[in-house]
């Protein structure tokens, strides 16, 4: 299947939201109503899928600075973690796509985009895992197919080592 064009970009004025439908009333009104607030008070930066030469938005998603206590990380992921309590996460809050682009990888690319702008924050600031919130079973498939893994107790919440997704990106 081919793999469309698109641009990833903060959200600005310019970006047409009005007609942004996921499936998902609250990531839809989050994206009109919430989504530009959260990025002046430092709450969330949030990041478009825009086809080029447009306005439209295929799909966004939001990244924030996270912290994942020891206690939540399976066993076989905490070894040889010091045992400190808390590790620098990050965390992709919400990602979602328009339903307009349905079956054309906006998913998958909206994440890689996430996972890739993590990782090149990693020079500069130590970041251990990334997190996800899904907001329901399915959403958690979608993450656990690219290696997210559950938290301990909280099944919606997905981590995945920042030096798991470094290997993916060679
Ligand atoms: C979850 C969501 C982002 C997935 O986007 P998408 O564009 O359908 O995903 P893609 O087409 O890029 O899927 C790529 C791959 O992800 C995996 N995947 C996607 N949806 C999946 C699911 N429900 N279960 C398991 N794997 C899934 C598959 O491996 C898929 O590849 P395949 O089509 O070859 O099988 C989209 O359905 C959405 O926006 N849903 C509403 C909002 C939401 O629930 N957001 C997530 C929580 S915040």
């Amino acid at each position: 299947m081919a793999v469309p064009r698109l641009n990833f970009e903060p959200l600005g004025r310019h970006h047409d939201r009005r007609a942004f439908a996921c499936g998902e009333p609250a990531l839809d009104d989050y994206l009109k109503s919430r989504a530009s607030q959260d990025v002046r008070r430092d709450v969330a930066r949030v990041f478009v899928a825009v086809p080029p030469g447009t306005g439209d938005v295929a799909g966004y998603y939001t990244l924030g600075a996270f912290t994942i206590g020891l206690d939540r990380i399976p066993e076989e992921f905490a070894r040889g973690l010091p045992p400190y309590g808390d590790l620098p996460a990050a965390l992709i809050g919400r990602l979602a796509r328009d339903l307009r682009w349905r079956g054309e990888r906006v998913g998958e690319l909206l994440l890689t985009d996430a996972i890739g702008r993590v990782l090149d924050a990693t020079s500069r600031l130590a970041i251990h895992a990334i997190v996800v919130d899904a907001k329901n079973d399915t959403a958690a498939a979608f993450y656990r197919s690219f290696g997210f893994r559950p938290q301990v107790s909280r099944p919606n919440r997905l981590f995945l080592a920042v030096a798991t997704a470094r290997e993916g990106r060679r």
